[in-house]
């Protein structure tokens, strides 16, 4: 690993986060990186040379090309993996190539806070149980593998083990919110997506009574967290790395004592969103009502096409960012005000790009 140049291997870069990363590490001042990335296609790939100044360099492939990846992990120093993160054999690959490297080599693989979701069901309400990366980080490898991204999660985590040159990190983002600087795709998943089908049920809705509480992160907050810990990884720095280095892409409260169900400055519940989406939809003329149905999970299914939708917004998933404080990460967008009005604008952003 050469202390002027850093080679990268990253993956996502089309996509929302990804792109942050990527934009990130071309601007970087602290190291000179050479970035490539996996593209699914040569247009894409077209698209991201020409956005990036040519400072990427594109790689045409997917997460199934099992031996791309190998070779991709041999000649970079660093691998950031921001793609699918519930694609095991790609997983699974890069644990195999990364078993046999023969000089340090740095993985930053990307994770979500549904690791920590709760199942769905109509009588639970709002948690009080909150996880701290740095406090709780024996429960948080004891989850259990069922949990979304646990399997891929625990390969990534068994990889130090498996050869002591290679320091991995978890990134795990709670709900990302705001525009990216990224090259394609530069909006996020789950206020997009409730947009999306708000506007199909012609009203509000919830999963039952939508008083679930979830952290939030702007996605420039998360993107200065993936570049400071490469950083710092980069220098040798003694931060939490390997079965310690999980970094929850949530604000913390310092001194935080007493949680109770109502969500604290750094928190929302789906239902305060679901609100919020509908009236922005309802002043805008988009929908007839902004009242918020609480729904049951089949219709919800129904209306998203997703048997997954009904867990976007009707679990619990508290976490606490405190390993990120910990290493100096200094987030700028943490008012809970900033949050609610970036719904407007993921509203008027929908309104203008996509097709519901
Ligand atoms: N957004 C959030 O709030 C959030 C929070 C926590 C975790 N996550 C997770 O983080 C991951 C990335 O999220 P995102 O919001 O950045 O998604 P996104 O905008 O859809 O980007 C996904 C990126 O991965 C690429 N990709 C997907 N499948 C691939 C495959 N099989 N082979 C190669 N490339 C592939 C996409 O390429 P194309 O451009 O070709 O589609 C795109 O570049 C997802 O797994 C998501 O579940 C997201």
């Amino acid at each position: 690993m050469s202390s002027t140049t850093t080679k990268v291997f990253l993956t996502g870069a089309t996509g929302y986060i990804g792109g942050q990363v990527a934009y990130e590490l071309v601007n970087s001042k602290e190291h000179k990186f050479v970035v490539t990335a996996l593209v699914r296609s040569q247009q894409k790939a077209e698209k991201l040379k020409a956005a990036s100044d040519n400072k990427i360099i594109p790689v045409i492939g997917t997460l199934d090309d099992l031996t791309l990846l190998g070779k991709q992990v041999e000649e970079n120093d660093v691998i950031i993996n921001t793609a699918n993160v519930d694609h095991v054999p790609s997983a699974q690959a890069l644990s195999d190539a990364l078993s046999e490297a023969k000089e340090k080599k740095i993985l930053i693989h990307t994770s979500g806070t549904s690791v920590l979701g709760d199942g769905l069901d109509a009588k639970k309400g709002a948690t009080t149980k909150v996880y701290s990366d740095k406090y709780d980080i024996d429960e948080i490898n004891s989850l259990d593998l069922e949990q979304p991204h646990r399997p891929v999660d625990k390969i990534i985590l068994d990889i130090h083990d498996r050869n002591p040159k290679v320091e991995v990190a978890i990134i795990c983002p709670s709900t990302i919110y705001g525009i990216s600087n990224g090259y394609d795709n530069v909006v996020s998943a789950q206020i997009p997506w409730l947009i999306k089908s708000t506007i199909r049920h012609n009203k509000g809705y919830s999963v039952f009574d939508g008083n679930y509480v979830w952290n939030h992160i702007h996605i420039k907050d998360l993107g200065d967290l993936y570049l400071l810990l490469l950083n710092k990884l980069l220098r040798g720095d003694d931060v939490p790395a390997n079965r310690q280095g999980y970094y929850f892409g949530s604000y913390a409260i310092e001194g935080e004592e007493k949680v109770t169900t109502e969500p604290s400055e750094i928190e929302h519940t789906w239902r305060q969103v679901s609100a919020a989406v509908a009236e922005s939809l309802f002043a805008k003329g988009v929908i007839e009502s902004k009242e918020v149905d609480s729904l049951q999970p089949e219709p919800i299914i129904k209306l998203n096409d997703s048997e997954w939708a009904p867990y976007y917004w009707g679990t619990n998933s508290r976490s606490r960012g405190d390993n990120g404080y910990a290493i100096g990460w200094k987030p700028k967008h943490i008012s809970n005000k900033e949050f609610f009005e970036s719904i407007d604008a993921d509203v008027d952003y929908q309104l203008k790009h996509s097709k519901t």
